[in-house]
């Protein structure tokens, strides 16, 4: 999707993700045997206001900071991939009847102006089959259509322009999951994966500041993708509203205490803190759990058989355990999955993966 596939061989590539909150700037290249070698890795904050509605608004100000990391950093790329937010990116599946269409084409396109009729001319509209299958004794497709208003697209190339580098892609975050998880190696005792042909069907949660995408993906394609407009930044409102304390203090609470009360610990700011943050938590929980019924809706009752979690937010204490213990299945961080094929280097921490996912799974 939206690929050019330009990537030339041991050529440095800066692969660009700019959060709500944080820009993430990493610089790869690609070994002789195929591997990706992270060399860099570097993140600031976004400025405020930067982003609305998935479109970088100040392309300008957003390009300046990721000058500046490129040059603290002595990055020397000279092109670039970047990811979309995921906020105004819309995704579908639809079945279609292979038998009553000779030309896949425009009964895709006929389905996405029925489904979606304002998306006209100003949205890209790109599609991929998932499956063919039978029903009701007729062949049908199965089909993942995506649709990208082209002021959003634009923002982005924009950014690239800016910063005088040669645009090689602009990718969508679930594309990026998609990617980062084909390089998932088999046999890896921790996620219980154990070989490319178990065929196992999983989500995986980005927890981001103002959004939480959640992906599914079957024998290791993207089959099902939703976009929530809640995420950690929530948990800093609430805290500041129950607590009485502004953003930046209730950003700090919630970083030092999260889910649990440490044993021995009695302090009344700790107790309130992660009464607040349960109270949060459970809700979104819920939310969560919704989205994985809505799956299992679309896909005839398949069954999720774990969970991996990404994005600043799930490196709140505890919430690995937590939502385990509420969806009833394993949850592992994003960074105890072994990455086939993806080499870090030294000084880079692998738990650096929970901010570094969505940029590292655009250059593969
Ligand atoms: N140790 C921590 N515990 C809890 N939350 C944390 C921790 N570290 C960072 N966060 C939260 O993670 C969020 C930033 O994560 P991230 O960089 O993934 O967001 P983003 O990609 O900018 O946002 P979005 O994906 O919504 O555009 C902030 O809300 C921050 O408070
Ligand atoms: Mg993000």
């Amino acid at each position: 999707m939206f690929m050019f596939n330009l990537f030339p061989r041991n050529e440095d590539v800066l692969c660009i993700d700019v959060g709500f909150r944080n820009i993430k700037v990493v610089e790869v290249s690609k070994e002789k045997d195929s591997r990706i070698l992270v060399k860099k890795f570097a993140l600031a904050a976004t400025p405020s206001g930067a982003i609305a509605n998935g479109s970088i608004r100040q392309t300008a100000k957003v390009a300046d900071v990721i000058k500046k990391l490129i040059s603290q950093q002595k990055m020397k790329a000279k092109s670039a991939k970047i990811i979309m937010s995921g906020t105004n990116i819309i995704t579908h599946i639809y079945l279609i009847n292979k038998e009553l269409n000779t030309d896949l084409n425009t009964a895709v396109m006929r389905a996405v102006n029925y489904h979606l009729p304002f998306v006209g001319n100003d949205y890209k509209v790109e599609y991929k089959v998932l499956e063919t299958i039978k029903k009701d004794n007729k062949e049908m497709c199965r089909v993942f259509v995506t649709a990208v208003p082209y002021v959003v697209i634009r923002s982005y190339v924009e950014v690239l322009k800016q910063l005088g580098l040669k645009a090689l892609s602009i990718d969508i975050p679930s594309n990026s999951t998609a990617k980062l998880f084909s390089k998932v190696k088999s046999g890896n005792p921790v996620t219980g994966i154990k070989d490319q042909e178990d065929h196992p069907t999983f989500a995986v949660i980005d927890f981001g500041s103002e959004t939480t995408i959640l992906n599914v993906l079957e024998n290791w394609i993207l089959t099902f993708n939703k976009v929530l407009l809640s995420g950690s930044s929530n948990i800093d409102e609430y805290l500041a509203k129950n607590l009485g304390v502004g953003l930046e203090e209730a950003e700090r609470l919630k970083i030092t205490y999260g889910l649990k009360v440490p044993e021995g610990v009695s302090a009344n700011e700790c107790i309130r803190t992660v009464k607040s943050i349960n109270e949060y938590i459970e809700g979104y929980s819920k939310r969560i759990l919704a989205c994985l019924d809505e799956y299992r809706k679309d896909s005839n009752g398949k069954e999720i058989s774990k969970i991996f979690i990404t994005g600043g937010g799930s490196q709140l204490h505890g919430f690995t355990e937590y939502l385990s213990s509420k969806l009833q299945l394993p949850v592992h961080p994003i960074y105890s999955v072994d990455l086939q094929g993806i080499i870090m280097s030294d000084g880079i921490e692998k738990t650096k993966l929970v901010f570094m996912a969505n940029s590292l799974g655009i250059s593969i």
